[in-house]
């Protein structure tokens, strides 16, 4: 049965992984490195720093931890400049409806986000009351897939992971929900998602009977 269902952020509520994609990609571009929408499968989830060395690999680059924190910098200063309008109206249609049929049912709503902008997105989404718990990118050790996100969301939701679902876009983060013994569900493409138990195009395919019968 479920007791709580702990959400991922970009690209599941809101549709902030496209302007994650954008951010690196002229980072990429300003490096010389060729970086696809295909390669921004591998990186949905990952947090910054993991994320930079992925492109700067693949460009063969090694750079200093100085010049690492100034490429994050100004990622992130575009990413917040791209993100700047978001409102209310970002929120993916049907969330809200979900997150009421949720709390009726007496289910817990966590968020397990790799982002370190959690907290300001989901404020300007005006959704941050909703969650019993929000863990994020600074309160863990471990990206995605490792599962530290989101069993600290578990924990923070007084829950044990076999009665959480996980709501995921990313590869990453499909395996993190697996690997804390949730269970997955995916918001995508299933060829891309496998290893989740269903794939739905968007959250508001997800209803609450199908989140019971998980
Ligand atoms: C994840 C996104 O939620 O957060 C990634 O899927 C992003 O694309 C990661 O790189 C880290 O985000 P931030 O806001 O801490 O740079
Ligand atoms: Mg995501």
């Amino acid at each position: 049965s479920c007791r709580a269902v702990i959400f991922d952020l970009d690209g599941v509520l809101t549709d902030t992984a496209i302007y994650h994609f954008y951010a690196w990609k002229a980072l990429a571009d300003e490096l010389g490195i060729n970086f696809t929408e295909h390669d921004n499968e591998q990186l949905k989830g990952v947090d910054r720093l993991g994320s930079l060395r992925w492109i700067l690999q693949k460009g063969g680059l090694t750079l200093s931890e100085a010049e690492e924190a100034r490429l994050m910098q100004q990622k992130n200063a575009h990413y917040l400049e791209l993100i700047d309008h978001i409102t209310p109206d970002n929120l993916y249609p049907g969330v809200t409806a979900l997150f009421t049929q949720l709390k009726r049912h007496g289910i817990k709503i966590g968020l397990a986000s790799a982002s370190k902008n959690a907290a300001f997105v989901v404020e300007r989404l005006g959704i941050a009351a909703q969650f019993d718990y929000i863990a994020d990118a600074n309160q863990v050790l471990n990206s995605k897939p490792d599962p530290e996100v989101f069993l600290l969301a578990a924990k923070g939701l007084a829950v044990a992971p076999q009665y959480c679902i996980g709501v995921e876009d990313a590869l990453a983060g499909i395996e993190a929900i697996n690997r804390a013994g949730m269970k997955a569900i995916g918001i995508g493409d299933a060829k891309v998602l496998s290893g989740a138990i269903r794939v739905y195009p968007a959250v508001k395919a997800i209803t609450l009977e199908e989140l019971l019968s998980v």
